[in-house]
């Protein structure tokens, strides 16, 4: 299918500039004058990592990618997590911050988190844009999270339905 279907728009392009700024900010207060390894976990994230990490000022950044298994096709998790690229960066004694698009059931997170800290980082936090509560079956603590939405299924900015919708600038709901 073509990018035919309809959509409703949820979250609106600048809605979301702002609030990246916003995040920005905040990760620049807390880690201020420190070095991290923002990890942007591909592909979902990709948008929001690099609007992110410009909006850090007074901190060294360096960029890091991984990628890991998502639901295919299907609009559900499955649970089972796989690390298809894992990070170039030796994390031990580095403050890390994992970037990603949205914590759903929190499998994806629940199993990094615990695959990241038996890397031993100097700090490791959760950036993520959105948050589902609805949807919850592992417990993450995500220190900065964007934007609360439904239970329902979301597209654009870097969010994906069977590989489609990533380049829209705004969220929107699928039918
Ligand atoms: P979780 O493991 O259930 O928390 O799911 C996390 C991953 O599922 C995210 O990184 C997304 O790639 C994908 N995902 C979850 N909900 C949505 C959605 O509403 N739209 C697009 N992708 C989603
Ligand atoms: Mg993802």
């Amino acid at each position: 299918m073509l990018q035919t279907t309809s959509k409703e728009v949820l979250i609106s392009a600048d809605q979301i500039q702002k609030r990246v700024a916003e995040l920005g900010a905040q990760i620049s207060k807390d880690y201020q004058g420190e070095q991290i390894v923002a990890a942007c976990v591909l592909k979902g994230a990709f948008i929001f990592a690099a609007d992110l990490v410009r909006h850090i000022e007074g901190v060294a950044v360096t960029m890091d990618f991984m990628a890991v298994s998502s639901y295919g096709a299907a609009a559900q998790s499955s649970g089972v997590v796989k690390i298809l690229k894992d990070l170039d960066t030796d994390i031990g004694d580095k403050h890390l911050l994992l970037i990603e698009d949205i914590v759903d059931s929190g499998l994806t997170l629940y199993y990094l988190s615990e695959v990241m800290r038996a890397r031993s980082p100097k700090s490791f936090q959760i950036c993520a844009l959105f948050d589902k509560p609805s949807g919850r079956k592992a417990d993450v603590s995500v220190a900065y999270a964007g934007f609360e939405v439904p239970g329902r299924f979301i597209v654009g900015y870097g969010l994906d339905y069977n590989q489609q919708y990533r380049n829209l600038p705004y969220i929107a709901c699928l039918d």
